[in-house]
């Protein structure tokens, strides 16, 4: 593992923000910084240790599961953004809950849990590019599933999973991986039908696959929208308890140094991945937990993540007009309705990557992107994209924003002229 393990490209990312402090950071998924819950968590935190009780909690090792009390407020947060689905009357779902060190780790967890190295997972393409570091560093095959604006392309997916059954890979696919709100990197939320789709093709090729075929959605941005309705989670479909692991955070919504997440888990994985969050860490860490508990049951978790989606519907709207004004016409994207990035999309002959012209320059100017093609999957099967970027609306102030998009618009101005 350590010969096989490359660097992954986030920690250069951070630590270029961190180390460059004229850089404007369009990059890494820092968060705001104005609105971080400081005043919340200070009371939250004093409180809590000035009660014996509550900071003998706080204070002292827990168990590897998590905080009862939090697992319950995250069972019955997602229930009700579920409207209850019916299973859970029936089973108790807090008891299948892992709280974890950001949803990071629950990503990490489950694939360590199902996959032996050769073993193919079936990512969106693109996908989070720090989850496809924790497939590089396990061996594990990629196979990336075409986009749509809804989501995965469901012809497509059936057309992989085909392939595969016909070389014989099926066996060794284990799970589909699909950030469904507000995708990082592209913003993109996936349709109800489309999880449906996703479910029922995944169902239909179990039997063939000789075992059961998982669907992982990463509801990390879940919480940040800002425009339109939420969408219901694969949890809601029936006997989707045996097939869906479903992870969350609270990282984004409420602070990104309060690394708390979660993962909701099928019995069959639960134990097994409960094992190996034993042999991590035994447990997620107290304080952060207990603090967590305070703010939700407050409700200043509440009406913080209100500030939040206010200040990120604002920062996205700076962000996208700063793109129209200054970017070549020819430079397309979406506009986000929530999470933290917009997707830009030059023609296909001006390259973004690290090292080209684009981000060389744009680095000179002191502007940071991701390069798009940091967010695809090695897949034999088609050529990596190199004309893409991924541009984060989180961290930077309004001022930072607009001029880091103006610099960034001559650059590609120059790439469109060259
Ligand atoms: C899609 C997605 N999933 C999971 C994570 C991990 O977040 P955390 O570990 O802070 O919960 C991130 C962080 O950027 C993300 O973008």
């Amino acid at each position: 593992m350590a010969r096989r393990t490359t660097a992954p490209p986030i920690s250069w990312l951070m630590q270029l923000t961190l180390e460059r402090p004229g850089l404007i950071s369009l990059a890494a998924g820092f968060t705001d910084d104005e609105t971080l819950p400081a005043r919340e968590a200070k009371a939250a935190l004093t409180e809590l240790l000035s009660e014996s009780k509550s900071s003998r909690i706080a204070l002292q090792y827990g168990s590897t599961a998590g905080d009862p009390t939090l697992r319950r407020l995250t069972t019955e947060r997602w229930s009700r953004q579920d409207n209850n689905p019916p299973w859970t009357q029936q089973i108790d779902p807090a008891k299948n809950l892992l709280i974890t060190n950001g949803s990071q780790q629950l990503l990490y967890l489950v694939a360590e849990c199902l996959c032996d190295p050769g073993d193919i997972v079936l990512v969106e393409d693109p996908t989070y590019f720090v989850f496809l570091g924790i497939a590089q560093s396990h061996g594990l095959r990629c196979r990336g599933i075409t986009l749509t604006d809804a989501g995965m392309d469901l012809a497509h997916l059936e057309q992989v999973l085909e392939d595969l059954k016909r070389s014989g890979g099926l066996s060794r696919v284990k799970f589909l991986y699909c950030v469904s709100y507000f995708q990082n990197p592209t913003g993109r939320t996936t349709a109800w039908t489309v999880k449906a789709g996703a479910l029922e093709l995944l169902r239909r090729y179990e039997r063939a696959a000789g075992h059961p075929l998982y669907l992982l959605e990463d509801a990390a941005y879940r919480e940040l929208r800002f425009a339109g309705e939420d969408v219901p989670s694969t949890l809601t479909f029936k006997q989707a308890y045996q097939r869906v692991i479903y992870t969350g955070t609270y990282s984004k919504p409420f602070a990104t140094g309060v690394r708390v997440g979660f993962g909701w888990l099928p019995d069959a994985l639960f134990t097994p991945v409960h094992r190996l969050k034993g042999n991590h860490d035994f447990g997620t860490t107290s304080l952060l937990q207990q603090l967590l508990v305070r703010v939700l049951e407050s409700g200043q978790y509440d009406r913080h993540l209100e500030v939040l989606r206010r200040r990120y519907a604002h920062k996205a709207k700076i962000m996208t007009a700063a793109m129209q004004e200054t970017f070549p016409p020819r430079v397309t994207w979406l506009t986000p309705r929530g999470g933290l990035y917009v997707w830009g999309r030059a023609p296909r002959s001006w390259k973004t990557g690290i090292g080209s012209r684009v981000f060389e320059q744009a680095l000179q100017q002191d502007v940071l992107y991701v390069p798009g093609r940091l967010c695809y999957a090695k897949d034999p099967t088609r050529r990596v994209p190199q004309h893409e970027m991924r541009l984060s609306f989180g961290n930077a102030s309004d001022g930072d924003l607009r001029a880091g998009i103006q610099r960034l618009g001559t650059v590609l101005h120059a790439a469109g002229n060259a």
